[in-house]
């Protein structure tokens, strides 16, 4: 298990050092909620923007960045400036496939992995055309919006079924899960076929990081 962190809820104040120390711990990639208000309430386009640029000077732990916004194409632009090592995009922002294909395609010649997100209530079968021209698919275990949540128990049957079908279709994927993820949640993840995770809140507001980022690896 690959763990990404959420840096949502890192304060500003001392983040710095809160990246650096996320670094020592062992964090496999820094995960960048970009909201813009518009798909969801919270507006984080300002802060996610210092943060991508504090990081991109100050470590070589890849960028996961996560885009929950209306105008994607202008948000991939904004954001490939930070190279990170995917950018995923939400099927719900899409008016269609093709629409998704050509965000992916313009994503992937910038020398950049794509990713592909949905809801807890858009249903798996959605994205399975799209699943041979994407590397990561993530499987929101909340609503997105906040950090925080919890997560909703039907969206692990959701793993399960993304992951049966691509072992049948030879496909191979990284299947990523967002959400309200912590020490008691992670095993049933993983058993679903899940291979990486985000944690925001339960690495945050851990006293150790190093510790934490550990167990949420083997548990
Ligand atoms: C929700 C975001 C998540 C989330 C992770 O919209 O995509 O990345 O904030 O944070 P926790 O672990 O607090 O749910
Ligand atoms: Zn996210």
């Amino acid at each position: 298990m690959e763990v990404s962190t959420s840096i949502l809820s890192v304060k500003r104040d001392n983040c710095i050092q809160t990246f650096y120390n996320l670094e020592t711990a062992g964090t496999d990639y820094f995960h960048i909620d970009v909201m813009d208000g518009k798909f969801v309430e919270n507006n984080t386009v300002d802060l996610m923007t210092e943060y991508s640029e504090y990081l991109n000077s100050i470590t070589n732990i890849p960028l996961d960045v996560h885009l929950m916004v209306e105008d994607v194409m202008s948000y991939v632009k904004s954001f490939l400036v930070f190279e990170p090592r995917n950018i995923t995009v939400h099927y719900e922002s899409a008016k269609d496939d093709k629409e998704i294909l050509e965000w992916l395609s313009f994503i992937k010649e910038n020398n950049c992995k794509v990713g592909i997100s949905l809801k807890p209530n858009t249903e798996i079968e959605k994205i399975y055309n799209i699943l041979p021209y994407v590397h990561t698919v993530l499987v929101m275990t909340v609503e997105p919006g906040k950090g925080g949540q919890e997560l909703i128990p039907s969206t692990i049957e959701k793993i399960k079924k993304l992951k049966d079908y691509t072992k049948k279709q030879g496909l191979e994927v990284d299947i990523e899960a967002d959400g309200g993820i912590n020490l008691d949640n992670v095993k049933s993840l993983r058993m679903a076929g899940c291979n990486i995770i985000v944690a925001g809140t339960s690495i945050i507001k851990s006293k150790n990081y190093k510790k934490m980022i550990e167990k949420l690896k083997n548990t």
